[in-house]
């Protein structure tokens, strides 16, 4: 299955994608450094790996996604030989290898803990690329108070970080590029 397929079907299924902007911006930055290998937590429908490998093929990606029936979706319909898709929640999931970039775009409310786990397996000189650093866009829920203190807290604790640079990149829901000095 194609991007725009994938894209109709994830927008009709109300399952939240990344942004035009940002994943042209993030494939820029795979292109320019020259990533191999990415992790993704939170495959969705699988729309972000296949756009990513519509625009750098020789791109090799695992992606993880909790829900089943969406994991089902991207194991079933994206039949690509550079992209694995593994249904596993992201907190137990057992990594047995390093990659040049993990991109945070799984659980919103975990984002630390996302980032603290998936740090270790980074290559020395890769990104850990993270959506929706804004939160922008969130509706209006019982929860979602908690979820925006949450996320200021995060940007907080990127913004402390001694060990790593970070760039908050305002474009759309916001985009942060964690990089090892
Ligand atoms: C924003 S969507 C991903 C969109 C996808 N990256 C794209 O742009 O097409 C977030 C996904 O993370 C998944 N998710 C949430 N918690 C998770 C967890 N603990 N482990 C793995 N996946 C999780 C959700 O089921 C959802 O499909």
């Amino acid at each position: 299955m194609d991007v725009k397929n994938i894209k109709k079907i994830s927008i009709e299924n109300k399952i939240p994608i990344l942004r035009d902007q940002s994943a042209d911006f993030i494939a820029k930055i795979l292109i320019e450094k020259n990533i191999n290998s990415i992790l993704e937590i939170g495959s969705g429908m699988g729309y972000s790996s296949v756009f990513f490998l519509s625009r750098k093929p020789d791109l090799k990606i695992v992606s993880i996604e909790k829900d089943k029936d969406r994991w089902s979706f991207c194991s079933e319909n994206i039949k690509n030989k550079n992209i694995t898709f593994i249904n596993e929640c992201a907190f137990s999931f057992l990594i047995n290898q390093k990659y040049d970039c993990i991109f945070l775009d799984g659980p919103k409310s975990k984002q630390k803990e996302l980032f603290e786990k998936y740090s270790e397996f980074l290559n020395e000189d890769g990104y850990i690329i993270i959506d929706n650093i804004f939160l922008k866009f969130i509706k209006q829920t019982k929860n979602s108070k908690s979820l925006l203190k949450k996320s200021e807290d995060f940007k907080l604790y990127l913004n402390e970080l001694t060990k790593w640079e970070v760039s908050i990149i305002d474009i759309e829901d916001g985009i942060a590029i964690c990089k090892r000095k």
